[in-house]
């Protein structure tokens, strides 16, 4: 396929730019919106059925994987394990009858995800695959495939294959609670509306690229950066971390804020950049009491929050970032664009090959 940049100087940029499309156009193939329910064209297992959801997958993917944890165990209220493919292919784990292994891949190459997938089809599990190339490796072989609605992704650094993920991850969240029992006909429709209107939010998020590229220069001179966040922004915390490192080249941990007290905040002053991804929803002031032990440190914090959640901390656009207020279901995918745009113009300042990044590959497909 031919695909060019159009505008954009980068590949990374018209990529970030096209979720609240591609993100649309996802969600349209899940969603009813007009009779407010999610639906999941030929499943091939009862969601009431399942005894387990195991999620394996490498990279960006694997944190998507992460994310899902959080609304799988909340709307659908089914176990559910994450992996990362590399590790889980060499142990010996313990998969459960009438379980699901979902496998989560942009190119559906990637080795060791392919390699999983092969394991616990010969365990006897369900396999299913959510990936975005529809003729891959992955969508043969498994039992089921979810596809993302991306296009291609050209940048090797993942942006819009991620959200896509989420979109795919958070539907399926819902069908199955509502297949299961735990979503009645009201929280469904309610959750439809939250889903519908992921891409208008992350519309205006997309608004905020200034005031994101103006803490560019400063975590361009920094030798390490952090990033916090609770719950399912924990996860994206981990993602914003992988973006930076990846095509900025410079250090970045994602760290859950609750565990900072237990190793990162000795690595607290004035030159370490901690962004704290804290939209208002039920952990807003666990975060924030996080980020004031920061504070507390000498820390230099950039708040992401909304306008209510930067007001009420008496941040101003210097030290903060703000999005659209949003439902805790949409927080990771409207998030995920600061996070993206962040590390984008880090590394144009520091002139790194933003679309080719040192030393890393589009799809892993050795070991
Ligand atoms: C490489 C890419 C990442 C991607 C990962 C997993 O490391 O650079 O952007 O997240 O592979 O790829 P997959 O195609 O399996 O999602």
């Amino acid at each position: 396929v031919m695909v060019d940049k159009g505008n954009h100087r980068h590949f990374m940029l018209k990529e970030i730019y096209e979720q609240p499309t591609v993100v649309g156009q996802t969600l349209g193939s899940y969603l009813d919106p007009l009779a407010e329910t999610v639906t999941v064209p030929g499943l091939c297992f009862d969601p009431k059925a399942l005894s387990r959801i195991t999620l394996i997958a490498c990279g960006t993917s694997y944190y998507a994987a992460m994310i899902a944890q959080y609304w799988l165990e909340h709307y659908a209220k089914i176990p559910v394990t994450v992996d990362i493919a590399s590790e889980f292919r060499y142990r010996q784990p313990v998969m459960t009858r009438g379980g699901l292994s979902l496998f989560i891949s942009q190119s559906g190459e990637t080795a060791d995800t392919l390699a999983a997938l092969r394991h616990c089809k010969a365990e006897g599990q369900i396999t299913a695959t959510i990936v975005n190339v529809a003729q891959s490796t992955m969508a043969r072989e498994a039992d089921m495939v979810f596809p993302t609605h991306a296009g291609p992704e050209i940048g090797v650094a993942s942006t819009k294959a991620f959200t896509c993920q989420l979109a795919v991850l958070a539907a399926l969240s819902i069908a199955f609670g509502v297949a299961r029992g735990h979503i009645d006909q009201t929280e469904q429709a309610a959750l439809v509306r939250v889903l519908n209107e992921i891409p208008s939010r992350m519309s205006e998020a997309l608004q905020a690229e200034q005031q994101v590229a103006s803490h560019a220069a400063d975590l361009s001179r920094a030798r390490d950066v952090l990033y916090l966040g609770r719950g399912a922004d924990y996860p994206l915390a981990l993602e914003g971390a992988l973006k930076l490192k990846e095509i900025s080249y410079i250090h970045a941990e994602g760290y859950a804020a609750g565990e900072i007290k237990h190793g990162p905040i000795a690595l607290i002053d004035p030159n370490v950049p901690v962004i704290v991804i804290a939209p208002k929803g039920p952990l807003f002031e666990k975060t924030i009491s996080n980020m004031e032990e920061v504070i507390a440190r000498g820390g230099k914090v950039i708040l992401m929050s909304c306008k209510e959640g930067i007001a009420s901390q008496g941040r101003t656009a210097g030290n903060s970032i703000e999005m659209p207020a949003v439902h805790p279901l949409a927080s990771p995918l409207v998030y995920a664009i600061p996070v993206q745009l962040l590390a984008y113009h880090t590394a144009v300042l520091k002139g790194t090959d933003v679309d080719q990044p040192r030393n890393l590959a589009k799809s892993v497909t050795v070991e």
